[in-house]
């Protein structure tokens, strides 16, 4: 298999609006990145991943992007940007940004243009289409609202947005447009940044017509909520083609696409070796589970992935990021076992085939916060299904519930460096309530405890950079309909490591899957039983042993 930086990559999210406040104003910036890039050079990550720190009204906080080749002011500026990728790169490490061009912000000038008249020049930029009997053009639902469509009563047409109406989608169909794109590519290429994390970059081709969708009604106004329908269309790998020759080509950087409803074999139409047309994607197949999540519907995802992509393209794995609730709360144990089930999910991400993503504060266990009123939620996708979850008849404690379960800003509360006012994060007032266990989980505390989280985190960033077994090994599962462990051995030129976990917050006994000697290499408890006939593992166990 051919190898690259980013397959041996351990990629970290920077969702920058939490990360580190430098000026006081409560919302992180560039300048707190910097002040930080010691902690995550320590931690060893290798790329970091900059959420949309562009100009943006913040109506989807940074994914409704007014200006392309800007600096949000809340972040700092051009200059500021230069610094960061300038340090970045002189401590080896590497930074990719999120390309957001599925939709702008209303706020793009191309947008103020595109409505002011039906013969402005940029109104085939977005999609327009007149309504069908005073109500709007298809069935279609959005992410954010009850209908995709938007009526503009300057035209007398809808326009079309999966997502908020204040992110109308640009029309890929327009080469104009395309090569808009590839202008914003070039310029931030050109500054020296590494590659890009697309966002919903399989939703760009949309279906031939705009058809109906056939299924009934998602939410309370009528509409239907079909992603299917919206991703992965015919068409839109002659997209990344183009992006491919006329952009990406031309330097030597990575891609990730985030991609809903993506499937191995799609997945392969877009990573597939030797075309490639992205270095990785991002698949949601277990984020999916939600309420029907097991470990065995999780095994089952792994194995159809590596068995699909294997020596064919290459994957990725994260447990969560900005818009997933923290991975220990929903698949570990945020009470009891805390640690020791971070411990445990952390191992399984770096372990598993493909390259692992790390989201800020996963590296120290940080937990969901329990929100108690709707007035404590920021994003807008929070808003909008509490909205609809009482429209369908739930009481206001009963939609919380929900929220409190899925919401993306499980996620996005800041940081927790120190056990001091507001977590370290900021010396303002925070833009987002700071999780109420901050004095006992924070980045100070767990530099000083060498059983941390963040301690076992950087020993497994070392061993995978150290051990290209850990990166490039071929997978091999055991006993894989067991709920309760995971075990399997990951092998290259004749060097083999076997990972056992226990997915449960009890002990667990499972069979040697290889006859010898084992030696231990990592493992959250101390002397981990794996010599006899047995592998006894305690709750949420997990060890990394060389057979
Ligand atoms: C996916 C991003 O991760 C999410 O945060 C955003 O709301 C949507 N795309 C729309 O851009």
């Amino acid at each position: 298999m051919e190898r690259s930086w980013w397959k041996e990559a351990v990629i970290y999210q920077v969702y920058l609006r939490s990360f580190q406040d430098s000026n006081g104003d409560g919302v992180g910036d560039i300048g707190g990145i910097i002040q930080r890039l010691d902690y995550l050079q320590k931690l060893g990550v290798t790329v970091l991943w900059l959420n949309p720190c562009y100009p943006s009204p913040d109506v989807d906080n940074g994914y409704d992007i007014s200006d392309y080749c800007g600096i949000s002011p809340k972040f700092g500026t051009l200059d500021q940007f230069d610094e960061l990728l300038r340090q970045v790169h002189a401590r080896g490490m590497k930074l990719i940004m999120d390309l957001v061009v599925n939709h702008t912000s209303d706020q793009h000038p191309w947008f103020q243009q595109s409505r002011s008249s039906k013969e402005n020049p940029y109104r085939d930029y977005y999609i327009w289409r007149k309504g069908k009997n005073g109500a709007p053009p298809n069935n279609w639902g959005s992410h954010f609202t009850p209908s995709v469509w938007e009526y503009d009563p300057a035209t007398d047409e809808y326009y079309l947005h999966l997502f908020a109406k204040e992110q109308p989608d640009l029309n890929w169909e327009n080469p104009e447009v395309r090569q808009q794109v590839w202008k914003i590519m070039r310029f931030w290429l050109d500054k020296g940044v590494d590659g890009f994390r697309m966002d919903v970059i399989n939703l760009i081709k949309k279906p031939e017509g705009l058809p109906d969708s056939p299924l009934p009604a998602t939410c309370a106004e009528g509409y239907t909520f079909d992603c299917d329908l919206y991703a992965n269309n015919p068409g839109l790998t002659d997209f990344y083609r183009e992006m491919k020759r006329e952009v990406l080509d031309h330097y030597p950087v990575m891609t990730v696409g985030e991609t809903a409803k993506v499937t191995p074999e799609f997945a392969l139409d877009y990573v597939g070796e030797p075309e490639r047309l992205l270095s990785m994607v991002f698949h949601f197949q277990i984020v999916e589970l939600r309420d029907n999540f097991t470990w065995g519907g999780f095994k089952a995802i792994q194995r159809k992935w590596v068995d699909a992509l294997w020596s064919k393209g290459w994957s990725s794995q994260f447990l969560q990021n900005h818009d997933q609730p923290r991975c220990v709360s929903v698949y570990g144990d945020d009470g009891e076992y805390h640690v020791q089930s971070a411990k445990m999910l952390g191992t399984l991400l770096h372990t598993l085939p493909g390259t692992p993503y790390v989201y800020q504060g996963e590296e120290l266990g940080m937990t969901n916060t329990a929100f108690t009123s709707i007035d404590q939620y920021n994003d807008i996708n929070a808003k909008f299904d509490y909205q609809e979850l009482l429209a369908k008849g739930k009481t206001p404690e009963q939609a919380l519930a929900v929220l409190n379960r899925y919401s993306r800003d499980h996620a996005r509360t800041p940081m927790q460096w120190t056990d001091g006012s507001n977590a370290g994060f900021t010396e303002g007032q925070p833009w987002l309530m700071v999780n109420p266990n901050y004095p006992a989980i924070n980045a100070e505390q767990q530099e000083n405890d060498p059983d941390s989280v963040l301690n076992y985190y950087r020993a497994l960033i070392r061993l995978r950079k150290e051990h290209p077994v850990m990166v490039y090994g071929e997978f091999q599962e055991y006993e894989p309909e067991r709920e309760d462990v995971y075990l399997y051995t990951r092998s290259l030129d004749g060097e083999r490591w076997l990972i056992a976990l226990n997915l449960t917050g009890r002990p667990v006994e499972a069979k040697r899957p290889v006859e010898g000697e084992y030696q231990v290499l990592l493992a959250n408890y101390p002397d981990p039983d794996v010599q006899g006939e047995s592998l006894h593992l305690r709750p949420w166990e997990a060890v990394i042993c060389c057979l």
